[in-house]
C-alpha cells in the first residue's frame, strides 16, 4: 500500500496493479484500477494501461480560474456532473462556488512539476488553456504536459493561435509553436485548438478605445483576420473534451470572413453613428500610443490595462505586424464542422455589445 499525497487521494498497489481512488470529503468520487507504470507519483512505477470505473470520464481544466476557463467549465457543466471536472488553479478559494456544487478544485501551478502532478491524478481529457506569460509559457505548458502524461491522461487539447507558422513576427506565436510541437511529441492523443483573435476583444476593448478619438489607428494596415468570438471558441474546446474523433487534429478554430481594422472601423462606426477615420500608423508610432495609454513595454504577470487588454506593447505590435504581412488570414471551415453551424461573425458580436456603442453615440 502507497501512502496518500492528498487528502482527497489514495492509492493501493495490488500486485502490478494499482487502484487509485479519490474523493471530496470522505466521499469516493472515482476510481481507477491500472498498472503501476501509470501513476509513477503514486507507486513510482511505470505502465501503459488505465481502466475507469463506472464510465466516468474526468476532465481537466487549467486555468479555470481565469475568463476563458470559467466559460470552459460553465459549458462542461451542462454536459456532466460536477464531480466529473478537476479545476485546476493557483488560487482556489476563487472557485469554492464550483467546490461546493462538486467539482474538484485542485491547487496547480505551471511553473511547479509536482502540484502538476497532484492536480492532474485522477484526469482522462485534459484542457490547458494556455497561460498569458509571453516567452516563458512553452515551458509552462510542457511541465503541464509531462506531468499530464507522468499520471495518465489520455487526451490533452491546448488552445494555441491562428497563424502559428515560424515566420511570423507576432511574439505570441513561438511559445504556441514549441508547445504544439511538445504535445506532439508527448505520444499522448492531442488536439490543438489555434483560436483566432477573439472578435470580443476587438468590439469591446478597442472599438471603443478608437471610438473615444474618432480614429482607428493602428500598425496593421489591411492586414486581416478571421476573427472569431470567443463563445465559439470555448464551444469548440467544450466539444473536443466531450465528443470522440478529435484525437491528433489540429483546428483553426477561425471565423468564416477575413476582415481588416479597417472593416472593425467601418463597423464601429455604423453602430455608433459616429465618424471614424482609419490611420495607419509605423509601428513606432504605434508603441509610443500604447505607451501613452500605460501599456507596458513587456508582459507583466496580472496585466489588465483598462481599454487595452491582457496584451503588452510589443505583444500588440508584433501581432499586428503579422496581420499586416498575411501571416493571419486563415480560411478554415472547421468551427462549422465541429459545432454543426456557422461562427458568430464580428458583426454579430457588435450587435450582442450593441449597448457601448449605443451609450457612446448617446454621449456624443
Ligand atoms: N485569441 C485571442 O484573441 C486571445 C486574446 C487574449 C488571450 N488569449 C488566450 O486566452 C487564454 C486565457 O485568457 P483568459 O482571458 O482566460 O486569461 P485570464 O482570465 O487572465 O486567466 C489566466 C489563467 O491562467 C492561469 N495561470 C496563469 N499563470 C499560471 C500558472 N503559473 N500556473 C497555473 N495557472 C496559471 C490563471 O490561474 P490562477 O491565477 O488562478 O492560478 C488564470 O486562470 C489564453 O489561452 C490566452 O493565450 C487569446
Amino acid at each position: 500500500m502507497t501512502m496518500p499525497r492528498l487528502p482527497d487521494l489514495r492509492g493501493a498497489q495490488i500486485g502490478n496493479e494499482v487502484v487509485v481512488e479519490w474523493g471530496d470529503h470522505g466521499k469516493l468520487i472515482k476510481q481507477v484500477r491500472a498498472t503501476v507504470e501509470r501513476f509513477p507519483y503514486l507507486t513510482e512505477g511505470r505502465n501503459d494501461k488505465v481502466e475507469t470505473g463506472g464510465g466516468a470520464m474526468s476532465i481537466i481544466v487549467t486555468g479555470a480560474s481565469g475568463k476563458f476557463g470559467r466559460l470552459v467549465t460553465d459549458l462542461l457543466l451542462r454536459e456532466l456532473p460536477p464531480s466529473e471536472l478537476i479545476l485546476v488553479t493557483r488560487r482556489p478559494a476563487t472557485l469554492d462556488h464550483l467546490k461546493r456544487r462538486g467539482a474538484q478544485v485542485r491547487y496547480g501551478d505551471f511553473d511547479d512539476s509536482q502540484s502538476l502532478r497532484e492536480a492532474f491524478v485522477g484526469g482522462e481529457r485534459m484542457l490547458i488553456i494556455s497561460t498569458l506569460s509571453v516567452g516563458r509559457r512553452a515551458e509552462q505548458h510542457r511541465r503541464a504536459i509531462d506531468a499530464a502524461v507522468a499520471v495518465g491522461v489520455s487526451h490533452i487539447a491546448y488552445t494555441s493561435s491562428g497563424g502559428a507558422h515560424p515566420d511570423n513576427p507576432a511574439i505570441v506565436i513561438p511559445d504556441h509553436l514549441r508547445t504544439e510541437a511538445a504535445l506532439k511529441e508527448s505520444g499522448v492523443a492531442y488536439t490543438i485548438l489555434r483560436d483566432s483573435l477573439y472578435a470580443e476583444a476587438v468590439v469591446t476593448e478597442i472599438a471603443p478605445r478608437m471610438l473615444a478619438i474618432g480614429k482607428w489607428v493602428c500598425c496593421a494596415a489591411d492586414g486581416r483576420s478571421p476573427f472569431i468570438s470567443k463563445i465559439d471558441c470555448v464551444a469548440v474546446a467544450v466539444k473536443v473534451l466531450t465528443t470522440p474523433g478529435h484525437e491528433n487534429k489540429t483546428y483553426e478554430v477561425a471565423g468564416r470572413e477575413l476582415l481588416s481594422f479597417r472593416d472593425a472601423a467601418a463597423l464601429t462606426s455604423e453602430m455608433s453613428g459616429q465618424p471614424i477615420e482609419f490611420v495607419v500608423v509605423s509601428d513606432e508610432e504605434e508603441a509610443a500610443g500604447l505607451a501613452a495609454a500605460g501599456v507596458p513595454a513587456t508582459y507583466v504577470e496580472g496585466l489588465n490595462t483598462p481599454g487595452v487588454g491582457t496584451s503588452a506593447i510589443d505583444d500588440i505590435v508584433s501581432y499586428e505586424q503579422g496581420m499586416r504581412g498575411g501571416y493571419f488570414e486563415v480560411s478554415s471551415d472547421d468551427v462549422q464542422h465541429i459545432l454543426g453551424r456557422p461562427p458568430r461573425s464580428l458583426r454579430d458580436v457588435f450587435i450582442e455589445h450593441r449597448e457601448i456603442f449605443q451609450r457612446a453615440a448617446a454621449k456624443a
